[in-house]
């Protein structure tokens, strides 16, 4: 049994209830055994990290990397990834008539910056990427699935191999650090941090940048009050982060007891998903939810979750996708969404976002 917590208020009182853990072994039906062989997101909800633990054992995976995202290192990132987006923005304007905005600039972004942060080989990075969207995928097949999780442990394995070897000034070489120091993370946490910090930092914010394209395409009027000086680039962000949540459900937490919410039992042992794409369009909780607003009052979105796991790379994310709008509709305000049929979903239920994004320059 999985129970889908779609509304806002329900949603962000869970989230933050001592009596909801995410660590595997509370679910009755994995401790059980009765998941099938090869279920997509067996590798989703129980990679060692910070991010399917409770209590002392999140705080001590989620401490070790919170250094590197403090608001004073999120701000001395920005002239780094200013640069980067006029360059990928420069490369735009050779291309000629329709492109795909994912594939040359939403996605290349955050990859780079999060592969620089993590110190990965750029020749790696299309390889993780692919790999990565595998991992999130909800449709993948099991064979898929289990070769992506291996493809994936594999090839971090050989980036933490080589970093042994050559240290450098990077997060990787920080978590190799504190795991030799002594018993702070184990080997098997210590690729899980990575896999954790190298999905949730370019899968996510690739389809915020998409997702707010989108949207400004469908609503120029919008577009057209922020470029006008009349909202604010930020007021995007966060209203296509309630709009049209990146990251749709994230699985899993489970009930460590009896939790009665409104009206509903759910029992010990059962597993809950955060939906967050729907808690954005819950007309309870935000007026005329449907309506993609830029001038709407600061939405409190749970888009970047709540409570004890909150985003620890919402700060960067922002960071990314209001240098990326900016710039972008900066230097190309007469972007337009080419014609043809509308673009495809990606087939995942966590990863939210379309497939392409095909666009000219009008
Ligand atoms: C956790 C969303 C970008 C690192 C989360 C959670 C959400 C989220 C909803 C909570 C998951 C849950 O427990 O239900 C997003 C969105 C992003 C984004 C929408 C971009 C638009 C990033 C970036 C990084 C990052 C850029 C790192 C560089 C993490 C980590 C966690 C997390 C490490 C786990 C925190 C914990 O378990 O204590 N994110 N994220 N995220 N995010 Fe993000």
């Amino acid at each position: 049994m999985v129970w889908a917590i779609t509304h806002h208020d329900t949603l962000q009182e869970l989230l933050a209830d001592p009596r909801v853990g995410k660590n595997a072994q509370l679910w009755t039906t994995f401790r059980e055994g009765r998941l099938p062989e090869g279920w997509p997101l067996l590798n989703f909800v129980t990679v060692p990290g910070m991010v399917t633990a409770d209590g002392a054992d999140h705080r001590r995976l989620r401490g070790l990397v919170t250094q590197a995202f403090t608001p004073r290192r999120i701000a001395e990132l920005a002239p780094a990834v200013e640069a980067r987006a006029e360059r990928l923005l420069d490369g735009l304007a050779g291309l000629e008539g329709e492109f795909d905005l994912r594939e040359h600039f939403a996605y290349p972004l955050p990859m780079q910056v999060i592969g620089e942060l993590l110190g990965l080989d750029v020749t790696q990075q299309d390889e993780l990427h692919e790999l990565s969207d595998t991992l999130v995928s909800s449709s993948a097949t099991p064979q898929a699935a289990i070769a992506a999780q291996q493809g994936l442990f594999a090839l971090l394995g050989s980036v933490i191999a080589a970093k042994r070897e050559k240290p450098g000034d990077d997060l990787t070489t920080d978590l190799i650090a504190a795991r030799e120091e002594g018993d702070r993370l184990s080997e098997q946490e210590l690729v899980g941090t990575l896999l954790l910090m190298l999905v949730a930092g370019h899968e996510t914010t690739l389809n915020l940048i998409t997702n707010a394209v989108r949207a400004l395409l469908a609503h120029p009027d919008q577009l057209r009050l922020v470029l006008d000086g009349k909202a604010t680039w930020s007021a995007v962000v966060e209203e296509t982060l309630r709009y049209d949540s990146p990251v749709g459900q994230f699985p899993l937490r489970y009930a460590a007891e009896d939790i009665e919410v409104g009206g509903v039992l759910i029992r010990r042992g059962e597993a809950l998903l955060a939906s967050y794409a729907a808690a954005g369009r819950d007309s309870g909780h935000h007026p005329e939810a449907d309506r993609f607003d830029v001038t709407r009052a600061p939405s409190r979105h749970l888009s970047f979750g709540h409570g004890p796991h909150f985003c620890l790379g919402a700060g960067l994310a922002r960071l990314e996708a209001e240098t990326a709008l900016r710039g972008l509709f900066g230097r190309y305000p007469t972007l337009v969404a080419a014609d043809g049929p509308a673009p495809e979903p990606i087939a995942s239920f966590v990863s939210n976002s379309v497939r392409k994004l095909p666009v000219r320059i009008g």
